[in-house]
């Protein structure tokens, strides 16, 4: 185990001389999260790390319980992946304390002492709600009543692709965003609140976005009960680009995904090892990972070729 570094070697317990890597996930609530935990799962054993996994049931207060305990148990680092952007100075400090160094993946935190982590990895989650604005405002030539589906609220990628669609679209007076409810980031919800929206608006309804593609499939079987065609009737841009949503682009029911990669954990694991080797001074604070745009006409040929 390297020390000066920031790791605690003392009593982690790990397995013989492994370094200990605590990573508390968000939950299990969608394609696009179990795929991200098995990155950073794989990740961590290709450098023989020894991994300590805990995932919050998407609850704030379960992850704070279990990054507590990682920091009582002494890692050597932290990977944290946010639920919601506010509320974790006390136990970032508590980690600073002790010398543990974290790194927070995918989601962003709110904080004013950014010497509270080491940094930051995650995509562009401001871009893809801009791209996906530009996206279907070019779609529908300017003219669309929208119903939004929005993430669990208080979390980074919720509130970045809430405005960065509605920056894509400022200029666009034709494009009304008619409704906006959160759908949690989970596709029963999001066919949920879809129902609710289809009753309320009915036709009306131009196009849906949806911050994740579990939400979209969720709508998508919310406007095929309500006898409607999803993608004809009702255009749908969502994000993520998970083979759920290249299925549904295929059988021509979803029309666009902004890609959200959630193969970080390479990426994270290799932010740990510079950690734990003295050169943290190497990484930048913010690393962006960088994504594309996929639609429903492309997704037969490059279907095969996704990795998630
Ligand atoms: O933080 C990334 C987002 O969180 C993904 O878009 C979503 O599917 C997940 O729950």
């Amino acid at each position: 185990l390297i020390v000066g570094c920031g790791g605690s070697s003392d009593n982690a317990g790990g397995d013989g001389d492994a370094p200990v890597i605590a990573f508390v996930q968000t939950g299990a609530d969608n394609d696009w999260r179990n795929a991200h935990t098995v990155s950073v799962k794989e990740a961590a054993a290709d450098k023989g790390y020894d991994l300590r996994f805990a995932e919050g049931q998407s609850k704030q207060e379960n992850q704070i319980k279990a990054f507590s305990s990682f920091v009582n148990q002494g890692v050597d680092a932290i990977i944290l992946a946010p639920i919601v952007e506010t509320g974790w100075d006390n136990v970032l400090e508590k980690a600073k304390k002790r010398n543990i160094p974290v790194v927070i993946l995918d989601r962003k935190v709110n904080t004013d002492d950014e010497s509270l982590y080491v940094t930051y990895i995650g995509a562009d989650t401001y871009t893809e709600g801009k791209k996906a604005g530009k996206w279907l405002a070019e779609k529908m030539g300017g003219q669309a009543k929208v119903v939004e589906l929005q993430g669990n609220p208080g979390a980074s990628p919720t509130i970045n692709r809430f405005n960065g669609f509605r920056e894509a679209i400022a200029d666009q007076s034709g494009i009304e965003i008619i409704a906006s409810q959160s759908g949690e980031f989970r596709r029963s919800k999001g066919k949920e609140v879809m129902e609710a929206f289809l009753k309320k608006y009915g036709d009306e309804i131009d196009a849906v976005y949806a911050h994740n593609d579990d939400m979209a499939i969720g709508a998508i079987q919310a406007i095929e009960d309500a006898g409607m065609k999803p993608a004809e009737d009702i255009v749908i841009v969502s994000v993520d680009g998970v083979r759920a949503a290249f299925e549904a682009m295929v059988d021509g029911k979803l029309n666009c995904t902004v890609e959200c990669n959630p193969l970080q954990g390479p990426l994270a694991m290799e932010a740990v090892e510079k950690i734990l080797s003295g050169q943290a001074d190497q990484l930048d604070k913010v690393t962006l990972i960088e994504d594309s745009v996929f639609e429903m006409e492309q997704a037969a040929d490059v279907i095969e070729s996704r990795k998630y």
